[in-house]
């Protein structure tokens, strides 16, 4: 008996086997992470026979009796039960057409069905029947790949790869998610085959993307993708990054080992998937904003600027939300470097009530987004830095407390201005709005109603607009 399949369910799924007379195994993902120590709630129960009627059958003897999505186009049935969610279907037998990701699908064997599978950690099943228990069948010795932490395909890879380009993506994202190694041959046919990842779907790609990002160190997938030749494809932007330039013998730093230092540094510190995003297109534009200025050496002005209006581009391509998500990856790319020069001059009151006007709630994301970017070998450099930025958070926190600037409305607006001088909507409105804004962040008056309204009056009169009796 496996002592790893404790959990009551098997139980009940080995004693419809019994009656059903049907093979059954767990097979796939659950198993390889059950060694693998992580937890997983997706249980994959693989039947010799309909995996439908058994699911309906399992289903039945539970209570309370759960709810089965049947998937006749797929042949599989699910259900939740408890916090898992358990998927059943027959064995079966693959053969794919070259321009397609949808096989032809025959009933099969569990040995056809464990050849069809992706890597061989990924193709171990544990019987379910009476008589095999919790015995592991581990065709392609899945678990001496997982001892060695290797990924493998099961058949030769080549056939493996171009059944589903998908798994290319999945090999790299295992690789990177467990920290494995792919092994020789399934590396150079990912190489060999990666043009087939065209006939993936972009929402696939990102979920994979996405999982890679979300690894304890994302820079394993990503100089993977990149070695590979991947990335031109997948990402352009990003592989743009790569290589350095040299003027009179003066180079600048590569900025893709530069911004993936940047998201690895940032992964302790947050989970937050966009704070990631916006760490991975910090300097995105990078490449298109590089000139070297005789005197002043390699300059990107304007970069972060570009980078906000390349980001709608490259989130539409890559099916990524367009919604308040991508804002804040624009507002981060926006900014990232304001804490940065802030923290080289002298560091003022107005400038921090400036980019705490400007950043509002977003301002501690900011910060650990600039201390990610503090990547020099030189560690006084470094030192000096990370001294500067606890001086500006502190005075972040100095100036919240005092002015309650984070999200902010000046204490009159346009409407009072409008009503006080008895004007239309028109440009001097706007005018006298922004001047107290700016008195406000600048320090020349307290964020109160009183030295506000008295500001407004000022501004008026300067601006030749008198109060009406
Ligand atoms: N599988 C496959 N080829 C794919 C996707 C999945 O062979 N393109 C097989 C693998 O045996 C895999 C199982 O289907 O273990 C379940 O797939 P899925 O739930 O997508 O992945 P997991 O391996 O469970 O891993 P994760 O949940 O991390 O995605």
């Amino acid at each position: 008996m496996n002592s790893k399949l404790k959990h009551k369910i098997f139980y009940k799924i080995s004693e419809v086997a019994s009656q059903m007379q049907m093979e059954t195994y767990v097979i796939g993902g659950f198993v390889r992470d059950l060694y693998l120590n992580r937890p997983s709630k997706d249980i994959d129960i693989v039947t010799v026979g309909s995996g439908i009627e058994f699911a309906k059958n399992v289903a039945k003897s539970l209570k309370p009796q759960p709810k089965v999505t049947v998937f006749k186009n797929f042949g599989t049935a699910m259900f939740r039960y408890k916090d898992m969610e358990i998927e059943f279907v027959g064995a079966r037998k693959e053969s794919y057409q070259r321009n397609s990701r949808k096989p032809i699908i025959e009933n099969g064997t569990l040995e056809d069905d464990q050849n069809r599978r992706d890597f061989t950690i990924n193709a171990m099943a544990f019987g379910l029947n009476k008589s095999n228990f919790g015995e592991l069948v581990d065709p392609f010795n899945g678990m001496g790949d997982l001892e060695d932490l290797i990924i493998r395909t099961p058949l030769d890879p080549d056939i493996t790869f171009s059944d589903d380009p998908l798994r290319i993506m999945r090999a790299i994202r295992f690789s990177t998610q467990l920290g494995f190694d792919i092994e020789a041959e399934t590396y150079d046919s990912i190489i060999k085959n990666r043009e087939r990842i065209k006939i993936i779907s972009e929402e696939r790609i990102i979920e994979e993307l996405n999982k890679i990002m979300m690894s304890p160190k994302p820079s394993i997938g990503f100089k993977l993708l990149e070695e590979t030749g991947l990335l031109k494809i997948i990402f352009p932007e990003l592989q743009n990054l790569k290589g350095v330039d040299k003027v009179n013998g003066i180079g600048h730093k590569d900025n893709f080992y530069h911004t993936l230092e940047v998201l690895d540094r940032i992964v302790p510190n947050t989970d937050n998937l966009w704070l990631r995003w916006s760490a991975l297109l910090h300097d995105i534009a990078k490449p298109t904003t590089k000139k070297f200025i005789d005197g002043q050496g390699w300059t990107f002005y304007a970069h972060n600027f570009i980078g906000v209006k390349m980001i709608p581009g490259i989130f539409r391509r890559m099916k990524l939300p367009l919604n308040e998500k991508m804002k804040y990856v624009q507002k981060m790319v926006l900014l990232h470097m304001r804490p940065i020069v802030l923290s080289e001059d002298e560091i003022t009151d107005s400038a921090i009530r400036r980019l705490l006007f400007e950043a509002s709630d977003d301002i501690d994301d900011l910060m650990t987004l600039c201390e990610a970017d503090i990547t020099s070998k030189n560690v006084d450099k470094v030192k000096r830095y990370m001294k500067n930025f606890k001086l500006v958070r502190q005075k972040l926190k100095d100036i919240e407390e005092k002015d309650v600037i984070r999200n902010f409305q000046p204490p009159v607006d346009g409407e009072l201005i409008m009503k006080t001088f008895k004007l239309q909507p028109c440009r001097e409105v706007g005018i006298i709005k922004d001047a107290i804004k700016d008195a406000i962040l600048d320090g020349e008056i307290h964020n109160n109603y009183d030295e506000a309204f008295a500001f407004m009056e000022k501004k008026a009169s300067e601006l030749g607009i008198k109060k009406p009796n």
